[in-house]
């Protein structure tokens, strides 16, 4: 491998380390929100769970859905809680008690130092609703909703700037599933309304629900032909599985989401062409993870529980490895995807477990999503690497390492993440990093397990990354052995 300071992608938006909660399952209720718990603080937030939470470094979480948005009416979840209703929630067939709403959730942000980023509910409703709550959230004071906001107890405006128009409106499953031309003129005339009440507002339009769409990519290209000049960003989800339970296979699926990210750039480049547009649309990542585990499971849910225990997936060491893969897929392309989120958070599909009334634990991908949000702030760098390689039943030329660079000039550090995605074999990592003159090997962390099974579970930690890793740096070479399955965290600096 080759690396150089000049080798730059981009700089990273710090939110590309953003994640997700949604009220969905346990997330919100009996995850971040448990009253009576031991550590619950005056608001009844788990501060057991912001302590996990702020080891993370989540700059940026995307509330209230997901698919429950698409049903939302966000006044029922604003005022005297007493007088709020429960509602059928009919993405998740569960019942929900608006307990937490906008004003409560913009405190746990608080509390946990990240910026929220706001979808408005694009299936059920419109306009209407989606400017009144930019109205609520955003204006100082004067106006009715404003003053609205205040008379709740929140004297000073959330200043939310980021926003989701909707919510994967491609999808049949959404309440209020629409077409391409339908969405896009919605989204574009809902924009131009939030935008005129706030002008410092970010907007993200809804690409499609993944890459395997029968819509996709025309669904991209018609909803940007109605909304580019009012939108910032066009959405992307993926979730994968190792449904086979081939491994091989499996860990490639980031070339899958290379090849979703590069297509969603090539549509809306086409689009700028066709407008002759000077403005660049950049790619929101808003809901990526691994999701399979769970899904027999939550077939037995009774309908219309309260906070039932739905998507929560028990992961894996591989899952970690799979997970690390696509954290470096998007820092690669840092110069386009400028908001990212794991999806989610905490209980449902997550690297933050709880119990109810005990402890909050940390899941295998809870290790790469740190490392990545911590340690890679900066500038990302293209790496040139020559890697052995293998085909899959899916993928061709499957490099065994991938990796990715990221350079912080302001701390003269470098962090290179590499996956080695080699069943039986460790790679000998050798880079000339020449143009890093000085820097020595600070730390090699490795996350690594005899057991590609193996999980995590409440005061029983299997899968948990150790700084033993032999990585070395000698004339401007850096050596380092990658055990096999393996994600590493190589920081250098002076
Ligand atoms: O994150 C879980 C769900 O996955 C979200 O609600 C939806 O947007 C997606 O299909």
């Amino acid at each position: 491998m080759t690396l150089d300071k000049e080798f730059k992608i981009g700089e990273i938006d710090n939110r590309i380390y953003g994640s997700f909660i949604e009220h969905l399952g346990r997330a919100v209720y009996e995850g971040i929100y448990e009253p009576g718990h031991p550590s619950a603080d005056e608001q009844g937030f788990r501060t057991d769970v912001i302590e996990l939470v702020k080891q993370l470094q989540v700059p940026l979480v995307r509330y209230p859905g997901g698919n429950f948005v698409s049903g939302y009416n966000w006044e029922d979840g604003v005022g005297p809680v007493a007088n709020r209703p429960r509602r059928l929630d009919l993405a998740w067939r569960t019942t929900e008690t608006n307990e937490i709403g906008t004003n409560e959730f913009m405190d746990w942000a608080k509390k946990i130092n990240a910026e929220v980023n706001m979808a408005v509910n694009l299936g059920t409703r419109g306009i209407d609703a989606a400017r009144n709550l930019v109205e609520y959230c955003n204006h100082p004071s004067g106006s009715y909703w404003s003053d609205l906001r205040i008379s709740h107890g929140y004297k000073d405006p959330h200043k939310i700037k980021t926003w989701c128009l909707g919510n994967e409106m491609d999808g049949p499953w959404q309440i209020g599933h629409k077409t391409a031309t339908e969405y896009g003129r919605l989204a574009a005339e809902t924009a131009k309304s939030m935008r005129w009440v706030d002008p410092t507002i970010e907007l993200v339009a809804c690409g499609s629900s993944n890459r395997h769409m029968k819509t996709f990519a025309e669904w991209e290209a018609t909803v940007l032909e109605h909304t580019y000049d009012h939108v910032d960003f066009i959405s992307l989800h993926t979730y994968y599985g190792n449904r086979d339970n081939d491994l091989g296979n499996y860990l490639a699926q980031s070339l899958d989401m290379d090849q979703f990210i590069y297509s969603v750039i090539a549509t809306a480049d086409y689009i700028k062409a066709k407008k002759r547009s000077k403005k660049t649309i950049n790619l929101s990542f808003d809901e990526w993870n691994v999701w399979f585990h769970s899904n027999d499971a939550d077939k037995q849910i009774e309908p219309w529980s309260i906070a039932p225990p739905q998507l929560e997936d028990i992961y894996t060491f591989e899952d970690a490895l799979l997970v690390g893969s696509m954290l470096i897929s998007m820092i690669k392309r840092a110069d386009r995807v400028k908001i990212a989120c794991l999806a989610q958070l905490v209980n449902v599909i997550a690297p933050i477990m709880t119990e109810k009334g005990g402890e909050a634990w940390k899941q295998p991908i809870f290790y790469p999503y740190m490392h990545a949000s911590v340690l890679g702030r900066g500038v990302a760098l293209n790496s040139i690497v020559s890697s052995p390689k293998y085909d899959s039943k899916d993928f061709t030329d499957v490099p065994y390492l991938d990796t990715v660079s990221v350079y912080n000039e302001e701390n003269d550090t470098v962090t290179i993440f590499a996956v080695n995605r080699h069943q039986t074999d460790t790679l000998s990592l050798q880079a000339d990093i020449r143009s890093f003159e000085g820097y020595k090997v600070v730390e090699h962390i490795v996350l690594e397990n005899d057991d590609v099974k193996a999980t995590n579970q409440i005061n029983r930690s299997n899968v948990v990354p150790h700084s033993n890793g032999d990585a070395s740096v000698d004339g401007g070479q850096l050596t380092a052995h990658l055990p096999k399955l393996s994600w590493n965290v190589i920081r250098l600096g002076k």
